[in-house]
């Protein structure tokens, strides 16, 4: 089947349409056309519609990725001289990772530009969590963000208009289309948002479990490989983690909560899940960034940064330099705090079995932790503080979980259905590893 010589959308819909693979120039003027206005809504849709139910292949994503990339401005952060890598999340529940790795990879020598999300669908978003401390400010100019990442090491903002504008306007089509849930635009969206943002590098931690978006290992494996293949067709060095998330990690779920645990992983304490994932991952960003040979050589590295108070030290520059209240970092009794707090016990003694973490995730969201409208205002301090992990012994009656929300009604109208989410048993199950599989 031939490819379409010049660009008419029409033609190029009706290739994909019919099984065809496109050359990259008629992915790049198509782009470029609807960007322009001179590809309607309805036909990038169809196109979208199209591409979802006949696949990309990986020149046609690659293509997508550069064209989407290439859609607005490319940062180069040229004054930044050190290594500079990214870490990205496909989402997960109580995912407050970024906060404390930042700065801890960029106490060890490696920047870390990073333009990050809010909340999307049951999974929280890291500028909400941030937003979480008095004043902080995400929505920072390109010259201060590079200037941040110089000086700081670090700096985490939202995206800018400037940044990648054909993937903010293909994920609106995208949202409303039933055409999220495929792997090659889902490739394409990440990547060209991270490639906009000036790195060398990026580490990808592509969750999987019931409180992910890939709920098995076969899909979360081909979604991180092929974010590794276009990664490194565009010329960066990617790796891939896949991790667990049957569970919510850590102990907290919420916005001011998670920026709490965070700032507990820095100060060198806080839940071992937590610290353990936030090493794993800062291994592979100093590996990527060449700072050092392989993960046996980096953890000892960032070890040492949370002992000496270094990567607190980066955390504390970061929050003043965004314009946040920096006295949180030592006294987080500052960050907001809910007015309720309603303890949810055990019925029985026995094992924790099981935690639904994407139902806690959706309660999360009744509480106001999160969205259902891209315009609601959030609850920062509204979320649940976890006493019970998985595989934990609990007696009849001790406490399960905490719900902090904005009033008792509220509390009491997710009681009940917050204490299903817990699985509790006679025997002790085995938990499954944190990292599942490692891709580069
Ligand atoms: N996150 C993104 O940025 N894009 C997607 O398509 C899915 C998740």
């Amino acid at each position: 089947m031939a490819a379409p010589s010049q660009l008419n959308p029409v033609e190029f819909l009706r290739h994909k349409r019919d099984g065809g693979e496109h050359r990259p120039s008629d992915i790049s003027a198509f782009i470029d056309a609807f960007v322009a206005g001179n590809v309607a809504d309805y036909q990038a849709s169809a196109w979208l519609m199209a591409a979802f139910l006949k696949g990309l292949s990986r020149q046609e994503t690659l293509a997508l990725t550069q064209a989407m990339l290439h859609s607005g401005s490319v940062l180069t952060l040229p004054s930044v001289k050190r290594a500079r890598v990214d870490k990205h999340s496909t989402g997960g529940v109580g995912d407050k990772i970024s906060l404390c790795l930042a700065p801890l990879v960029a106490a060890c020598g490696v920047a870390v530009p990073m333009i990050s999300g809010r909340g999307l669908g049951h999974t929280g978003g890291t500028l909400d969590k941030l937003e979480a401390i008095p004043g902080f400010r995400v929505d920072l100019d390109a010259k201060r963000f590079e200037r941040f990442v110089r000086d700081v090491g670090t700096c985490l903002i939202g995206q800018t208009e400037k940044l990648a504008p054909a993937d903010r306007r293909l994920y609106a089509l995208r949202d409303v289309t039933a055409t999220v849930e495929c792997i090659p635009l889902i490739v394409a969206s990440i990547l060209s948002k991270k490639l906009a943002e000036g790195i060398d590098g990026l580490v990808l931690d592509v969750k999987c479990g019931g409180g992910a978006f890939m709920k098995d290992l076969k899909s979360a494996r081909a979604l991180a490989q092929a974010l590794v293949s276009v990664g490194k067709g565009a010329g960066k060095r990617v790796t891939a983690l896949i991790t667990d998330m049957s569970a919510p990690i850590g102990r907290t779920i919420g916005n001011a909560l998670e920026t709490r645990e965070a700032i507990e992983i820095l100060q060198n304490a806080g839940p071992a899940d937590t610290r353990a994932l936030t090493l794993e991952l800062g291994a592979e960003m100093l590996v990527v960034g060449k700072r050092c040979k392989n993960r046996k050589e980096g953890l000892p590295l960032l070890e040492r940064a949370l002992a000496d108070g270094s990567a607190l030290a980066v955390f504390r520059r970061l929050v003043k330099a965004q314009g946040g209240d920096a006295r949180v970092v030592d006294d987080p009794s500052r960050l907001p705090q809910s007015k309720t707090k309603l303890v949810v016990t055990a019925p029985k003694s026995g094992f924790v079995t099981g935690i639904d973490a994407l139902a806690l995730g959706l309660l999360a969201i009744e509480l106001g932790a999160g969205r259902t409208r891209a315009d609601q205002k959030i609850d920062p301090a509204a979320g649940f503080e976890l006493h019970a992990t998985l595989g934990e012994r609990v007696q009849r009656g001790t406490p399960l979980i905490t719900i902090h929300a904005a009033s008792p009604t509220l509390a009491r109208s997710v009681e009940a259905r917050v204490a299903r989410t817990y699985s509790l048993g006679t025997r002790v199950v085995r938990k499954k590893p944190l990292i599942l599989a490692r891709l580069d």
